[in-house]
Order: C-alpha cells, then sequence, then structure tokens
C-alpha cells in the first residue's frame, strides 16, 4: 500500500519571501496541530500565543474536550455515562490507567486507596501552625506542599513504583486533609478514616461528624458527593492542570506538583469560580435584582462577571453543567431543601441564555454554576468549595502528571518572550541618577 502523503502547512515569510513547510499532525479527534517545533531554528522567530488560546502544549490521551459540542470525554467516554453509571473510584483507575476496571482490578485499586487515607500523624501539628480563620485553600496549597516532606519514600519520579505509590497517596490522602481543613477552621477535633466506608462517605463523616455523637452517612449525599467528584475529576489541559504539568517537567516530586495545581485552581477565573458564585447570588439577593445583575455584567467598565458564566473552550452548554443542574435539584428535592438561591440561579441562566451578548459571545452556565448551590444544601460553607474542586481535581492532576513523565520525549517546559523592555543601557551610579 503507498504510504499516506503527510500533510503540512506553508509559512511564507513576506519579509524575505522565504517558504517553510511543517507537518500538520492529526489527534485521533479535534483539531489537527501544526507541529512548529523546528520554527525558531527555521526562521529565527517564536510565535505569540498568550493565554494559549491556539496552543497544544502536549500530547494525551486522557481528556478530549470538544467546546462548540459541549462534548467531554474521559479516554472515550461520555461524561454523562460516567456520572450516570459509574464511580469515582472507577474513574480514577480509568483516567491514571487508561481501561475501565475488571471486578479484581476494582477491587485491589479500592484497596489500595482505601488503606492509604491516614495522614502522618505529625501532620496535625503542621494545621495547628495556621490561624483559624485561614482560608482553607491557603491550608490546602501548605499542607499538600508539605506532603513531600512526610512522604521521601515516594518522591523519585524516576521509579514507577514509587510513582504509583504517591498517586495512590495523593488520591486517598486528599479527602483527609480536606477534611482536617474544615474541622480546623471549625475549632473541632480532627476525624479519622473510617475505610469500611466508600471515598465519598469516608470524607463526608470526616467532614461532618463529631466525637460525641453517632454519624450515619445520608445516602442520597454520599451518591451526590461521588457524582459531584466524578464532574470535577478532570479537564485536559486547564490552568492548575497545566501548571502540575509545567512543575513536573522540570522534574519536581509529584506532591510539589500538586501543591503548584491547588495554587493555580485557587483563582475566581479557574476554581474559585464555585466560591464566587454563591457570593455574586448572595450579593444579587432577589429574582427582581437579577436583570440589574446581567446590566452590570454587560458593562465593561463595572469589573463585574457573572460567576459560573462563560468557558475558555465551551462555546455551548458545558456538559458537566448539565449534569449538575439535575443533580441540583434531585438532591435538593429529595433532602426538601428550599433554597431561593436555586430559583434566583435559575432565573438568571434564564435570561442570560436570553439575552443577546451572551448568546453573541455563547457565554452559557459551567460546572461551576450549579455546585456551589447542591455543596451549599449538603452543609458545606463556600470557603470549602474550591476544596472540593481540588480534592476530585487531583486524580486529573496526577494522571496527567504521570502522562507526562512516562512519555520518553519529555522535555522541560519552558516558554519564550516578546521583550518589550528597555534595551541594554549603561548602568548610572546612585550619585548622578536625578
Ligand atoms: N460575564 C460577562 N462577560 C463575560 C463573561 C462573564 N462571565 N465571561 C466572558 N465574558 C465576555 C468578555 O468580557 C469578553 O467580551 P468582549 O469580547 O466584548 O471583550 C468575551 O465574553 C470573551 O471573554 P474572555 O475573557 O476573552 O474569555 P476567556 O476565554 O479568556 O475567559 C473565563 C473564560 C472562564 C475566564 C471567563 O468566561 C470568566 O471570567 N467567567 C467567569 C468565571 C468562571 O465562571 N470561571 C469558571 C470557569 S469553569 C471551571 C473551571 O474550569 O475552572
Amino acid at each position: 500500500m503507498p504510504e499516506a502523503k503527510k500533510e503540512t502547512v506553508t509559512l511564507i515569510d513576506n519579509t524575505t519571501g522565504k517558504k517553510f513547510d511543517y507537518p500538520l499532525l492529526p489527534g485521533t479527534l479535534g483539531p489537527k496541530v501544526i507541529d512548529i517545533r523546528k520554527l525558531y531554528g527555521d526562521t529565527g522567530y517564536f510565535t505569540y500565543d498568550p493565554g494559549f488560546t491556539s496552543t497544544a502544549s502536549c500530547d494525551s490521551a486522557i481528556t478530549f474536550i470538544d467546546g462548540d459540542e459541549g462534548i467531554l470525554l474521559h479516554r472515550g467516554y461520555a461524561i454523562e455515562d460516567l456520572a450516570e453509571h459509574s464511580d469515582f473510584m472507577e474513574v480514577c483507575y480509568l483516567l491514571i490507567n487508561g481501561e475501565l476496571p475488571n471486578k479484581k482490578q476494582k477491587g485491589d485499586f479500592v484497596h489500595h486507596v482505601t488503606h492509604h487515607t491516614m495522614l502522618h500523624e505529625q501532620m496535625q501539628w503542621f494545621y495547628r501552625g495556621f490561624r483559624r480563620d485561614a482560608h482553607p485553600m491557603a491550608v490546602m496549597c501548605g499542607v499538600v506542599g508539605a506532603m513531600s516532606a512526610f512522604y521521601h519514600d515516594s518522591t523519585d519520579i524516576n521509579d514507577p513504583r514509587q510513582r504509583e505509590i504517591a498517586i495512590f497517596r495523593l488520591i486517598a490522602k486528599m479527602p483527609t486533609i480536606a477534611a482536617m481543613a474544615y474541622k480546623y477552621a471549625m475549632g473541632q477535633p480532627f476525624v479519622y478514616p473510617l475505610n469500611e466506608l466508600s471515598y465519598a462517605g469516608n470524607f463526608l463523616r470526616m467532614t461532618f461528624s463529631v466525637p460525641a455523637e453517632e454519624y450515619k452517612v445520608n445516602p442520597i449525599l454520599e451518591k451526590a458527593m461521588d457524582r459531584i467528584f466524578i464532574l470535577h475529576a478532570d479537564h485536559e489541559q486547564n490552568a492548575s492542570t497545566s501548571t502540575v504539568r509545567l512543575s513536573g517537567s522540570s522534574g519536581a516530586n509529584p506532591f510539589a506538583c500538586i501543591a503548584a495545581g491547588v495554587a493555580s485552581l485557587w483563582g475566581p477565573a479557574h476554581g474559585g469560580a464555585n466560591e464566587a458564585v454563591l457570593l455574586m447570588l448572595k450579593e444579587i439577593g432577589s429574582k427582581e435584582k437579577v436583570g440589574e445583575a446581567v446590566k452590570k455584567a454587560k458593562d465593561k467598565n463595572s469589573g463585574f462577571r457573572l460567576m459560573g458564566f462563560g468557558h475558555r473552550v465551551y462555546k455551548n452548554y458545558d456538559p458537566r453543567a448539565a449534569v449538575m443542574r439535575r443533580t441540583c435539584h434531585e438532591v435538593l428535592s429529595t433532602l426538601g431543601v428550599k433554597d431561593p438561591l436555586l430559583d434566583l440561579a435559575m432565573e438568571l441562566e434564564r435570561i442570560a441564555l436570553e439575552d443577546e451578548y451572551f448568546v453573541q459571545r455563547k457565554l452559557y452556565p459551567n460546572v461551576d454554576f450549579y455546585s456551589g448551590i447542591i455543596l451549599k444544601a449538603m452543609g458545606f460553607p463556600t470557603s470549602m468549595f474550591t476544596v472540593l474542586f481540588a480534592l476530585a481535581r487531583t486524580v486529573g492532576w496526577i494522571s496527567q502528571w504521570k502522562e507526562m513523565i512516562e512519555d520518553p520525549g519529555m522535555k522541560i517546559g519552558r516558554p519564550r518572550q516578546l521583550f518589550k523592555g528597555a534595551k541594554n543601557r549603561p548602568f548610572v551610579p546612585l550619585s548622578q541618577r536625578g
């Protein structure tokens, strides 16, 4: 069979008339990419793409997003199917290993995660160094980073067994770390994990139980928690994932890399948006004021944006938001919770989806729009919302980190710049400066 002709793209330098051919590489899905690795050597030029709106930073086989169609696939499986038919432990296995587990593989995986849930006892003293009113994400940045000071035997990134243990430790200990951040802020005693419970059930118990009372995990909340974890598990090369990859590309240990991811996630344009949505809904206050808020969001001088709306990649309804919206209604009605903020959110969604400004810019609700309302109904304070996102996203971060470390072509990430500062100039001694 004749070999298929390789596709190329030609760059014409109009300043010199020279032509350069660059390979066009196809993926299994999504846009092709122009391989410009030789561009600088050929032309002496860099490309310019602040915000990476047109740049593929790596090869990956983990998560695919079609933002125009509103499609999200993990290893080829639709997020809607995973949320409906799978559970978080299976999704973790899938993201890390590429396939859904069989019964034995699942049993072994859950066993390993379950038996790494406890934290080194010394770590509780680390918490006690923080102010009680610290934001739990600030505590998360510190404690997750400190894991490399406690688990020295899983920081050698060149040892596959150590990498595997680090992965189990991160997935297993994140709920314990997050629940402890909550307990510390509440001034309540830390609650140790109970390994007979599910991943989500254990987290709820460590968060909401107190030693003075019996605690029974509510199966509705357990199921909802598990689904929320699934919906946040991974999302391609977003800011925090790219941060993890960039940190890891230097050879930094996985705990340090995940701490970098937690820090990046905290921002309100990223994982911090779920907290910002609830604060915004509270500030709007009533359905009557929704129109005013939408007007303000359209005014560029106001500095105000509708939190939970818009996405760099989705130019359609975020598929996670659709599942989250359904789950939100289910949870609230099963728990018999009437939250005026939900009515307000639905009114805001209705108005924004009809408004020319939002329609034209394809600004739809994203995953964060509804998650805060469910989390509030479940009893979490707003300051914990992004912590829950970080807990769930840890598996995505670590899967992407593993994929990168195992790629023989891995290079340290080192972007370049368009320099606009001063040119070389003579040093002026202090005595001669005006
Ligand atoms: N409210 C009002 N206007 C908006 C909004 C919004 N939420 N989002 C974007 N726009 C406008 C923006 O002003 C711009 O208008 P114009 O073309 O007239 O200048 C246009 O839409 C495109 O916006 P952009 O800032 O160029 O888009 P981006 O891709 O850089 O930003 C985003 C994406 C998510 C940062 C942004 O939509 C935003 O700030 N949304 C609110 C925060 C939020 O909900 N973030 C959670 C993201 S999903 C969870 C996650 O993955 O972390």
